[in-house]
Protein backbone atom coordinates (compact mmCIF):
# COMPACT_ATOMS: atom_id res chain seq x y z
CA UNK A 1 0.00 0.00 0.00
CA UNK A 2 1.51 3.50 -1.15
CA UNK A 3 0.17 7.06 -0.14
CA UNK A 4 -1.02 9.53 -3.03
CA UNK A 5 0.63 12.89 -3.14
CA UNK A 6 0.10 15.52 -1.64
CA UNK A 7 -0.67 17.16 -4.75
CA UNK A 8 -3.26 14.14 -5.74
CA UNK A 9 -4.51 14.27 -2.00
CA UNK A 10 -5.80 18.14 -2.72
CA UNK A 11 -7.99 17.04 -5.01
CA UNK A 12 -11.80 17.77 -4.63
CA UNK A 13 -13.35 14.54 -3.02
CA UNK A 14 -16.62 12.48 -4.56
CA UNK A 15 -19.50 13.93 -2.65
CA UNK A 16 -21.77 11.51 -4.79
CA UNK A 17 -20.57 8.41 -3.13
CA UNK A 18 -22.94 7.94 -0.32
CA UNK A 19 -25.57 8.35 -3.06
CA UNK A 20 -23.83 6.01 -5.34
CA UNK A 21 -23.62 3.48 -2.88
CA UNK A 22 -27.57 4.08 -2.14
CA UNK A 23 -28.09 3.67 -6.00
CA UNK A 24 -26.28 0.60 -5.97
CA UNK A 25 -28.07 -1.31 -3.29
CA UNK A 26 -31.38 -0.03 -4.39
CA UNK A 27 -30.34 -1.89 -8.11
CA UNK A 28 -29.18 -5.23 -5.82
CA UNK A 29 -32.49 -5.66 -3.88
CA UNK A 30 -34.20 -5.07 -7.57
CA UNK A 31 -35.84 -2.07 -7.22
CA UNK A 32 -36.87 -0.42 -10.37
CA UNK A 33 -34.22 2.97 -10.13
CA UNK A 34 -34.51 5.75 -12.59
CA UNK A 35 -31.48 7.30 -12.79
CA UNK A 36 -31.70 10.98 -13.67
CA UNK A 37 -28.23 11.63 -12.22
CA UNK A 38 -25.50 11.70 -15.32
CA UNK A 39 -25.51 13.83 -18.03
CA UNK A 40 -24.72 10.80 -20.73
CA UNK A 41 -27.27 11.15 -23.86
CA UNK A 42 -29.44 7.94 -24.13
CA UNK A 43 -29.61 9.25 -27.74
CA UNK A 44 -27.56 7.27 -30.09
CA UNK A 45 -25.12 9.11 -32.10
CA UNK A 46 -26.34 10.11 -35.74
CA UNK A 47 -25.80 7.12 -38.06
CA UNK A 48 -24.19 9.27 -40.77
CA UNK A 49 -21.31 10.72 -38.08
CA UNK A 50 -21.06 6.78 -37.99
CA UNK A 51 -20.79 6.23 -41.27
CA UNK A 52 -18.02 8.42 -41.81
CA UNK A 53 -16.26 7.17 -38.80
CA UNK A 54 -16.57 3.64 -40.71
CA UNK A 55 -15.37 5.17 -44.03
CA UNK A 56 -12.24 6.81 -42.27
CA UNK A 57 -11.35 3.60 -40.56
CA UNK A 58 -10.56 1.76 -43.87
CA UNK A 59 -7.81 4.62 -44.38
CA UNK A 60 -4.40 3.23 -43.33
CA UNK A 61 -3.35 6.68 -43.39
CA UNK A 62 -5.58 6.96 -40.68
CA UNK A 63 -3.96 4.34 -38.17
CA UNK A 64 -0.78 6.12 -37.60
CA UNK A 65 0.03 8.58 -35.08
CA UNK A 66 -1.99 11.49 -35.16
CA UNK A 67 0.15 13.99 -33.12
CA UNK A 68 -1.46 17.38 -31.40
CA UNK A 69 -1.52 18.80 -34.88
CA UNK A 70 -4.22 16.41 -36.29
CA UNK A 71 -5.74 16.45 -39.18
CA UNK A 72 -6.32 19.55 -41.41
CA UNK A 73 -9.99 18.02 -42.40
CA UNK A 74 -10.92 18.90 -38.68
CA UNK A 75 -9.27 21.67 -38.24
CA UNK A 76 -11.29 23.30 -41.33
CA UNK A 77 -14.03 22.11 -40.50
CA UNK A 78 -13.88 23.94 -37.25
CA UNK A 79 -13.16 26.76 -38.99
CA UNK A 80 -16.05 27.08 -41.28
CA UNK A 81 -18.05 25.90 -38.14
CA UNK A 82 -16.65 29.04 -36.22
CA UNK A 83 -17.55 31.46 -39.39
CA UNK A 84 -21.38 29.83 -40.05
CA UNK A 85 -22.52 29.33 -36.38
CA UNK A 86 -20.81 32.88 -34.93
CA UNK A 87 -19.13 35.19 -38.01
CA UNK A 88 -15.81 34.71 -36.28
CA UNK A 89 -12.08 34.36 -38.44
CA UNK A 90 -10.01 31.82 -37.09
CA UNK A 91 -6.41 30.24 -38.13
CA UNK A 92 -6.93 26.63 -38.59
CA UNK A 93 -2.85 25.99 -37.27
CA UNK A 94 -2.72 28.95 -34.76
CA UNK A 95 -6.24 29.55 -32.87
CA UNK A 96 -7.66 25.57 -32.98
CA UNK A 97 -6.55 22.44 -31.16
CA UNK A 98 -8.34 19.48 -31.18
CA UNK A 99 -8.80 17.86 -27.71
CA UNK A 100 -9.49 13.98 -26.15
CA UNK A 101 -13.01 15.36 -25.05
CA UNK A 102 -12.72 18.77 -23.59
CA UNK A 103 -12.55 17.60 -20.23
CA UNK A 104 -8.68 16.68 -20.82
CA UNK A 105 -8.53 20.24 -22.28
CA UNK A 106 -9.47 22.14 -19.49
CA UNK A 107 -7.79 20.09 -17.11
CA UNK A 108 -4.15 20.18 -18.39
CA UNK A 109 -4.97 23.86 -19.23
CA UNK A 110 -4.14 25.31 -16.08
CA UNK A 111 -0.83 22.83 -15.65
CA UNK A 112 0.32 25.46 -18.64
CA UNK A 113 -0.63 28.76 -17.47
CA UNK A 114 -1.34 28.57 -13.59
CA UNK A 115 1.78 29.13 -10.75
CA UNK A 116 1.51 27.84 -7.54
CA UNK A 117 -0.18 30.41 -5.21
CA UNK A 118 -1.84 32.07 -8.47
CA UNK A 119 -5.34 32.42 -8.52
CA UNK A 120 -8.26 30.76 -10.88
CA UNK A 121 -11.74 32.33 -10.47
CA UNK A 122 -14.20 29.73 -11.50
CA UNK A 123 -17.95 29.29 -11.29
CA UNK A 124 -19.07 27.79 -7.74
CA UNK A 125 -21.21 24.87 -8.74
CA UNK A 126 -18.68 24.57 -11.57
CA UNK A 127 -17.65 21.52 -13.55
CA UNK A 128 -15.10 19.97 -11.60
CA UNK A 129 -11.86 19.90 -13.79
CA UNK A 130 -11.57 23.37 -13.14
CA UNK A 131 -10.52 22.88 -9.13
CA UNK A 132 -8.66 19.42 -10.11
CA UNK A 133 -6.48 21.62 -12.78
CA UNK A 134 -6.22 24.32 -10.48
CA UNK A 135 -4.91 21.99 -8.22
CA UNK A 136 -2.87 19.81 -9.96
CA UNK A 137 -0.91 23.17 -10.80
CA UNK A 138 -1.01 24.32 -7.40
CA UNK A 139 -3.27 27.10 -8.00
CA UNK A 140 -6.06 28.51 -5.72
CA UNK A 141 -9.17 28.03 -6.59
CA UNK A 142 -11.74 31.70 -6.35
CA UNK A 143 -15.62 30.46 -6.31
CA UNK A 144 -17.56 33.00 -7.99
CA UNK A 145 -21.14 31.84 -6.76
CA UNK A 146 -24.18 31.27 -9.38
CA UNK A 147 -27.44 32.75 -7.76
CA UNK A 148 -30.64 32.91 -8.94
CA UNK A 149 -31.32 36.20 -8.07
CA UNK A 150 -28.72 36.94 -10.50
CA UNK A 151 -29.98 34.60 -13.24
CA UNK A 152 -27.05 33.06 -12.21
CA UNK A 153 -24.77 35.31 -14.28
CA UNK A 154 -21.19 35.50 -11.28
CA UNK A 155 -20.99 38.82 -10.04
CA UNK A 156 -17.40 39.91 -11.29
CA UNK A 157 -17.66 43.35 -9.95
CA UNK A 158 -17.78 41.74 -6.21
CA UNK A 159 -14.35 40.36 -7.08
CA UNK A 160 -11.82 41.94 -4.61
CA UNK A 161 -8.63 43.94 -5.50
CA UNK A 162 -6.48 42.01 -4.11
CA UNK A 163 -7.64 38.79 -5.67
CA UNK A 164 -7.97 40.16 -8.98
CA UNK A 165 -4.18 41.01 -8.83
CA UNK A 166 -2.99 37.32 -8.37
CA UNK A 167 -5.87 36.24 -10.58
CA UNK A 168 -4.18 34.51 -13.83
CA UNK A 169 -7.36 32.54 -15.10
CA UNK A 170 -10.79 32.80 -15.56
CA UNK A 171 -13.64 29.87 -15.63
CA UNK A 172 -16.83 30.05 -16.75
CA UNK A 173 -19.60 28.19 -18.68
CA UNK A 174 -22.74 29.11 -20.63
CA UNK A 175 -25.41 27.79 -21.53
CA UNK A 176 -24.36 26.85 -17.30
CA UNK A 177 -24.28 22.92 -16.24
CA UNK A 178 -26.16 22.75 -13.69
CA UNK A 179 -27.97 25.59 -13.30
CA UNK A 180 -28.98 25.56 -16.76
CA UNK A 181 -28.38 29.84 -17.21
CA UNK A 182 -27.50 31.36 -19.99
CA UNK A 183 -25.10 34.68 -20.96
CA UNK A 184 -25.97 37.09 -23.84
CA UNK A 185 -23.04 38.60 -25.79
CA UNK A 186 -23.11 42.35 -23.50
CA UNK A 187 -22.30 40.10 -20.57
CA UNK A 188 -19.37 38.49 -22.39
CA UNK A 189 -18.28 41.75 -23.60
CA UNK A 190 -18.20 42.44 -19.85
CA UNK A 191 -15.81 39.41 -18.94
CA UNK A 192 -13.84 39.67 -21.92
CA UNK A 193 -13.05 43.51 -20.94
CA UNK A 194 -12.47 42.83 -17.10
CA UNK A 195 -10.02 40.10 -18.66
CA UNK A 196 -8.16 42.37 -20.73
CA UNK A 197 -8.09 45.00 -18.18
CA UNK A 198 -6.86 43.00 -15.30
CA UNK A 199 -4.30 40.48 -17.84
CA UNK A 200 -6.38 37.61 -16.69
CA UNK A 201 -6.64 34.51 -18.98
CA UNK A 202 -10.61 33.71 -20.60
CA UNK A 203 -11.48 30.45 -20.25
CA UNK A 204 -15.08 29.84 -21.63
CA UNK A 205 -16.37 25.91 -21.36
CA UNK A 206 -18.95 26.02 -24.40
CA UNK A 207 -20.03 22.09 -23.36
CA UNK A 208 -23.58 22.83 -23.87
CA UNK A 209 -23.35 25.46 -26.75
CA UNK A 210 -25.17 23.79 -29.57
CA UNK A 211 -27.59 22.62 -27.51
CA UNK A 212 -30.12 25.43 -27.89
CA UNK A 213 -33.92 25.90 -27.51
CA UNK A 214 -34.33 29.48 -27.93
CA UNK A 215 -32.07 32.31 -29.01
CA UNK A 216 -28.59 30.62 -30.03
CA UNK A 217 -25.86 30.72 -27.45
CA UNK A 218 -22.82 33.45 -28.68
CA UNK A 219 -19.59 32.17 -28.45
CA UNK A 220 -17.47 33.70 -26.14
CA UNK A 221 -15.19 34.48 -28.59
CA UNK A 222 -17.44 37.25 -30.72
CA UNK A 223 -17.19 39.43 -27.85
CA UNK A 224 -14.75 42.58 -28.27
CA UNK A 225 -11.36 41.60 -27.95
CA UNK A 226 -11.84 37.98 -26.73
CA UNK A 227 -9.58 36.72 -29.47
CA UNK A 228 -6.87 38.15 -27.44
CA UNK A 229 -6.92 37.11 -23.71
CA UNK A 230 -8.69 33.91 -24.05
CA UNK A 231 -9.50 30.32 -25.01
CA UNK A 232 -12.82 28.51 -25.85
CA UNK A 233 -13.43 24.90 -25.11
CA UNK A 234 -16.09 22.93 -27.31
CA UNK A 235 -16.90 19.52 -26.86
CA UNK A 236 -18.75 17.59 -29.69
CA UNK A 237 -20.06 15.00 -26.54
CA UNK A 238 -23.65 16.08 -25.58
CA UNK A 239 -23.95 18.28 -29.44
CA UNK A 240 -23.61 15.13 -31.07
CA UNK A 241 -24.82 12.51 -29.01
CA UNK A 242 -20.81 10.97 -28.65
CA UNK A 243 -19.74 10.84 -25.49
CA UNK A 244 -18.41 7.56 -25.66
CA UNK A 245 -16.04 9.27 -28.75
CA UNK A 246 -13.95 11.56 -26.67
CA UNK A 247 -13.41 14.59 -29.18
CA UNK A 248 -13.55 18.55 -28.73
CA UNK A 249 -11.43 21.31 -29.58
CA UNK A 250 -10.25 24.41 -28.41
CA UNK A 251 -10.19 27.53 -30.46
CA UNK A 252 -8.94 31.03 -28.91
CA UNK A 253 -5.63 33.19 -28.65
CA UNK A 254 -2.35 31.72 -30.33
CA UNK A 255 -0.43 31.58 -27.22
CA UNK A 256 -2.74 29.64 -25.26
CA UNK A 257 -3.68 27.11 -27.93
CA UNK A 258 0.49 26.40 -28.36
CA UNK A 259 0.28 26.26 -24.65
CA UNK A 260 -1.89 23.63 -24.40
CA UNK A 261 -0.28 21.94 -27.48
CA UNK A 262 2.92 22.04 -25.81
CA UNK A 263 1.93 20.35 -22.67
CA UNK A 264 -0.49 17.61 -25.09
CA UNK A 265 2.46 16.62 -26.99
CA UNK A 266 4.12 15.56 -23.44
CA UNK A 267 1.76 13.45 -21.88
CA UNK A 268 -0.94 12.23 -25.00
CA UNK A 269 -0.06 11.93 -28.89
CA UNK A 270 -3.10 13.27 -30.09
CA UNK A 271 -6.71 12.39 -31.31
CA UNK A 272 -7.39 9.43 -33.10
CA UNK A 273 -7.65 10.60 -37.05
CA UNK A 274 -10.44 8.27 -37.75
CA UNK A 275 -12.64 10.66 -35.28
CA UNK A 276 -11.31 13.71 -36.45
CA UNK A 277 -12.83 12.97 -39.47
CA UNK A 278 -16.03 12.15 -38.36
CA UNK A 279 -15.95 15.00 -35.96
CA UNK A 280 -15.44 17.22 -39.39
CA UNK A 281 -18.17 15.98 -40.91
CA UNK A 282 -20.52 16.09 -37.73
CA UNK A 283 -19.64 19.90 -37.63
CA UNK A 284 -19.86 20.24 -40.84
CA UNK A 285 -23.79 19.22 -41.00
CA UNK A 286 -24.43 20.78 -37.43
CA UNK A 287 -28.24 21.80 -37.73
CA UNK A 288 -29.52 19.03 -39.64
CA UNK A 289 -27.42 16.29 -37.28
CA UNK A 290 -28.73 18.13 -34.03
CA UNK A 291 -31.83 19.11 -34.48
CA UNK A 292 -33.98 15.86 -34.10
CA UNK A 293 -31.97 15.32 -30.62
CA UNK A 294 -32.85 18.49 -29.86
CA UNK A 295 -36.45 18.10 -30.73
CA UNK A 296 -36.58 15.16 -27.96
CA UNK A 297 -35.05 17.24 -25.35
CA UNK A 298 -37.16 19.98 -25.62
CA UNK A 299 -40.48 17.64 -25.59
CA UNK A 300 -38.73 15.87 -22.26
CA UNK A 301 -37.77 19.44 -20.54
CA UNK A 302 -41.49 20.75 -21.29
CA UNK A 303 -42.67 17.04 -19.39
CA UNK A 304 -39.98 17.54 -16.43
CA UNK A 305 -40.46 21.39 -15.50
CA UNK A 306 -44.75 21.67 -16.12
CA UNK A 307 -44.51 18.20 -13.95
CA UNK A 308 -42.24 19.16 -11.31
CA UNK A 309 -43.96 22.50 -11.24
CA UNK A 310 -47.14 20.90 -10.70
CA UNK A 311 -45.80 18.58 -8.14
CA UNK A 312 -45.00 21.83 -6.29
CA UNK A 313 -41.36 22.13 -6.93
CA UNK A 314 -40.14 25.36 -8.15
CA UNK A 315 -38.32 24.37 -11.35
CA UNK A 316 -36.67 27.10 -14.00
CA UNK A 317 -37.41 26.42 -17.58
CA UNK A 318 -33.80 26.37 -19.43
CA UNK A 319 -33.23 27.73 -23.23
CA UNK A 320 -30.08 25.44 -22.99
CA UNK A 321 -28.35 22.32 -21.66
CA UNK A 322 -29.89 18.79 -21.60
CA UNK A 323 -30.66 19.86 -17.76
CA UNK A 324 -33.71 21.30 -15.51
CA UNK A 325 -32.28 22.96 -12.38
CA UNK A 326 -35.15 23.01 -9.44
CA UNK A 327 -35.07 23.74 -5.81
CA UNK A 328 -35.06 21.27 -3.47
CA UNK A 329 -38.77 21.86 -1.31
CA UNK A 330 -38.78 22.95 2.33
CA UNK A 331 -35.31 24.47 3.00
CA UNK A 332 -34.07 20.25 3.22
CA UNK A 333 -30.65 19.61 2.34
CA UNK A 334 -30.13 19.18 -0.81
CA UNK A 335 -28.20 15.71 0.04
CA UNK A 336 -30.95 14.74 2.64
CA UNK A 337 -33.18 15.29 -0.15
CA UNK A 338 -31.29 13.05 -2.72
CA UNK A 339 -31.33 9.93 -0.21
CA UNK A 340 -34.98 10.07 0.76
CA UNK A 341 -35.90 10.58 -2.39
CA UNK A 342 -34.25 7.50 -4.02
CA UNK A 343 -35.10 5.40 -0.98
CA UNK A 344 -38.52 6.18 -1.19
CA UNK A 345 -39.03 6.30 -4.78
CA UNK A 346 -36.10 4.97 -6.71
CA UNK A 347 -35.26 8.03 -8.27
CA UNK A 348 -32.20 9.48 -8.93
CA UNK A 349 -31.09 12.87 -9.03
CA UNK A 350 -27.86 15.08 -8.71
CA UNK A 351 -27.89 16.56 -5.39
CA UNK A 352 -26.54 21.09 -5.87
CA UNK A 353 -24.43 20.56 -2.53
CA UNK A 354 -22.29 17.67 -4.61
CA UNK A 355 -21.45 20.18 -7.14
CA UNK A 356 -20.62 23.44 -5.30
CA UNK A 357 -21.59 25.60 -2.18
CA UNK A 358 -23.60 27.78 -3.50
CA UNK A 359 -26.06 25.24 -4.96
CA UNK A 360 -27.19 24.15 -1.52
CA UNK A 361 -31.11 23.76 -1.84
CA UNK A 362 -31.18 22.73 -5.27
CA UNK A 363 -30.93 19.75 -7.39
CA UNK A 364 -30.35 18.56 -11.05
CA UNK A 365 -31.88 16.10 -13.51
CA UNK A 366 -30.62 15.13 -16.74
CA UNK A 367 -32.99 14.80 -19.69
CA UNK A 368 -30.93 12.01 -20.86
CA UNK A 369 -33.39 9.76 -20.14
CA UNK A 370 -37.14 8.03 -22.54
CA UNK A 371 -39.83 10.49 -22.49
CA UNK A 372 -41.87 7.38 -20.52
CA UNK A 373 -39.06 6.85 -17.86
CA UNK A 374 -39.19 10.37 -17.24
CA UNK A 375 -43.02 11.00 -16.90
CA UNK A 376 -43.02 7.93 -14.77
CA UNK A 377 -39.88 9.67 -12.44
CA UNK A 378 -42.21 12.81 -12.14
CA UNK A 379 -45.03 10.83 -10.98
CA UNK A 380 -43.28 8.97 -8.28
CA UNK A 381 -41.38 12.47 -7.41
CA UNK A 382 -45.23 14.02 -7.09
CA UNK A 383 -46.54 11.37 -5.05
CA UNK A 384 -43.50 11.75 -3.00
CA UNK A 385 -43.68 15.66 -2.64
CA UNK A 386 -47.08 14.86 -0.90
CA UNK A 387 -45.43 12.40 1.92
CA UNK A 388 -43.80 16.05 3.72
C1 LIG B 1 -19.81 21.89 -18.17
C2 LIG B 1 -19.06 20.77 -18.80
N1 LIG B 1 -17.87 21.02 -19.35
C3 LIG B 1 -17.15 20.05 -19.94
C4 LIG B 1 -17.61 18.76 -19.97
C5 LIG B 1 -16.70 17.71 -20.58
O1 LIG B 1 -17.23 17.09 -21.68
P1 LIG B 1 -16.36 16.15 -22.61
O2 LIG B 1 -15.06 15.86 -21.93
O3 LIG B 1 -17.15 14.93 -22.82
O4 LIG B 1 -16.10 16.94 -23.88
C6 LIG B 1 -18.85 18.44 -19.41
C7 LIG B 1 -19.33 17.05 -19.40
O5 LIG B 1 -20.26 16.68 -18.74
C8 LIG B 1 -19.59 19.48 -18.80
O6 LIG B 1 -20.77 19.25 -18.23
Amino acid sequence: MFTVSDRFQNLPVHLFAEVDRMKREALAQGKDVIDLGVGDPDIPTPQPIIDACVKALQNPANHRYPYQAGSMKYREAIIRFFKKRYGVSLDPVKNIIPLIGSKEGIAHFPLVFVNPGDIVLAPDPGYPAYITGTALAGGEYYPLPLLKKNNYLMDIDSIPANVINRAKLFFFNYPNNPTTGSADLNYFSRIAAFCSKHHIIGAHDAAYQELFFATPPPSFLQATNAIETSIEFHSLSKTFSMTGWRVGFAAGEASLVAGLSRIKTNIDTGLFLAIQEAAAFALDHLEELTQPAIAVYKKRRDIVVNGLNKAGFKADMPDATIYVWAKVPKDLPSMDFAKKLLDATGVVITPGAGLGKSSEGYFRISLTTSEERLREAIRRMHDFSRTF
